[in-house]
């Protein structure tokens, strides 16, 4: 048996065509995949949700360090579920936390709870219908939240046809698109942090390159004092923290 010199059945050489012309139509190798790894864990992933990006680690990096005690049953709210990969590996490293995913998109709702059983956490994760330009979209959601992260559209809606093919045509717009500046979705979640959060609590926002004054701008007028920035791999800051002004005042 020669192994690797067997023709190519035709199914196999229509089924590899049908991708590499999806592919050069700049679909992102996750969706034709509908996988993508993110902290580790392996995410379903489709044309409904954000592809997990390296640089959202950093959310989990600077959460680490914000809680260094993994065993506390630490409540987290993460504030723009997409694909839920923010929220699983927060339960993957704190293994006694629970969480709470909003999300206003019901396709993206139904993948997060699909990656979450993917990894056993369900039990520990509940998903809110939620849309944070609503008025009173916080109501019932519970907390005080011990950590509230945040990964929301952040790019000015001029500018997405600009990114790349990969993104500006294929990734959902409501996952990239903050408005006029790119600011709007921390204009409407800042304040409600300072009702979510714990009195020792811990926000952090991803944020987007040369963004990190406004949104500490945005957290100080809301009421948080700016508590830390987080730079990615590429050197750029991308997480920027903000807590209750009490503790900001005590710590100083
Ligand atoms: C940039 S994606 C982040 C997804 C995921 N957390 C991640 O880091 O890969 C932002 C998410 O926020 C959701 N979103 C946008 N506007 C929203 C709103 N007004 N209310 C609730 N969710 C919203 C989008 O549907 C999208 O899934």
């Amino acid at each position: 048996m020669s192994i690797g010199r067997e023709a190519a059945s035709v199914d196999a050489v229509a089924a590899l065509r049908q991708l590499t012309a999806r592919r050069v139509r700049r679909e992102p190798m996750s969706h034709i995949m509908g996988e993508r790894e993110f902290w580790g864990l392996t995410f379903h992933v489709s044309a409904d949700v954000l592809t997990p990006r390296p640089d959202s680690e950093t959310l989990i990096e600077a959460a680490l360090t914000c809680l260094p005690d993994r065993d506390r049953a630490w409540r987290i709210l993460d504030l723009g579920l997409g694909s839920g990969c923010l929220l699983a590996a927060l339960l993957t490293e704190f293994p006694r936390a629970t969480g709470v995913g909003v999300e206003a998109s019901q396709v993206a709702r139904t993948l997060a709870l699909r990656n979450l059983a993917r990894h056993g956490l369900e039990g520990r994760a509940r998903i809110d219908a939620r849309d944070w330009s609503q008025s009173g979209w916080t109501d019932g959601l519970g907390g005080p939240f011990d950590l509230i992260v945040s990964n929301p559209p952040y790019i000015p809606t001029a500018a997405i046809a600009g990114l790349m093919p990969e993104v500006a045509l294929w990734e959902p717009r409501p996952a990239l698109d903050g408005g006029a500046d790119g600011l709007s979705a921390y204009r409407a979640l800042a304040p409600a942090l300072v009702g979510l959060l714990a009195p020792a609590g811990w926000g952090l926002f991803e944020g987007g390159e040369g963004q990190a004054i406004e949104i500490e701008g945005i957290c100080a007028s809301a009421g948080l004092s700016p508590a830390g920035r987080w730079l990615d791999l590429g050197g750029i800051t991308r997480v920027i923290g903000a807590r209750q002004e009490t503790v900001g005042k005590t710590a100083v």
